[in-house]
This record gives C-alpha cells, sequence and structure tokens, in this order.
C-alpha cells in the first residue's frame, strides 16, 4: 500500500500523483482563490533546496497586464496570460552566497 495524497476531489496514491501529472496550457476562468495559492507557496517553502537556504522569490501575478508581459517574454506563449495567476519563480543569487 502506497502513500495518500489529497488532490482534488480526493486522495491519489503518490504514484498515480506522478503517473497522471502533465502540463496544463488551457484554463477555465474559474477564480483561483487565495488558500489554492497560498497551499502551493507552503509547499515551496517545504521544499528541500541547497544549505536550506530557499534562494527562491515567487512573484503571485494576477494582473493582467502583467500576465501579458509575462507571456511576451516567455517567447509569446499566449497560455502565459490566459491562465488566472502566474507564479513567477526567481533564483536569488544573494541568498544563494550566503553560506
Ligand atoms: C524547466 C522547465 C521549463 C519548461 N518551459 C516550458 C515552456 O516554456 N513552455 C511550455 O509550454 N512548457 C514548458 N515546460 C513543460 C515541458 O515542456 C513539459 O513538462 C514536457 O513537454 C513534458 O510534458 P508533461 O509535463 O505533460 O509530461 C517546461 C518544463 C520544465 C521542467
Amino acid at each position: 500500500m502506497g502513500a495518500a495524497f489529497e488532490a482534488a476531489g480526493g486522495k491519489m496514491e503518490f504514484r498515480d500523483v506522478i503517473e497522471r501529472r502533465r502540463s496544463i496550457r488551457a484554463y477555465t476562468s474559474e477564480p483561483i482563490d487565495r488558500n489554492a495559492i497560498d497551499r502551493i507557496l507552503h509547499a515551496v517553502v517545504r521544499a528541500p533546496s541547497a544549505g536550506n537556504l530557499q534562494a527562491v522569490r515567487v512573484y503571485v501575478v494576477r494582473d493582467q497586464a502583467r500576465r501579458r508581459r509575462l507571456a511576451e517574454a516567455a517567447q509569446n506563449q499566449e497560455f502565459v496570460a490566459s491562465a488566472p495567476v502566474d507564479l513567477v519563480f526567481f533564483a536569488d543569487p544573494v541568498r544563494s552566497r550566503a553560506k
């Protein structure tokens, strides 16, 4: 018996999470609530990092004009603008050098 993980609509076996995960590039207009974003950010904080420096910054971008500019910066990938929210991950080189 494997470990069970909470997923939309119930629990999933960890093995199934890995097997069924895929990239999604088309989205509904359903708003993403703050709790869902917070759960993702919590998972980011829980992720292991070199020396536990956590040298990453995450920007939560909901503003449409900014999402449009992100799409252009990502070689005009339209799905970046069409998502209701983008999470932008930055490496933080100053923090990386802390040790
Ligand atoms: C570091 C990284 C960068 C990626 N950049 C893009 C991207 O710019 N555009 C995109 O459509 N997919 C991007 N992907 C998703 C991969 O193309 C995708 O994971 C791969 O094609 C396998 O498909 P799957 O995720 O559905 O299994 C990226 C994935 C990784 C890990």
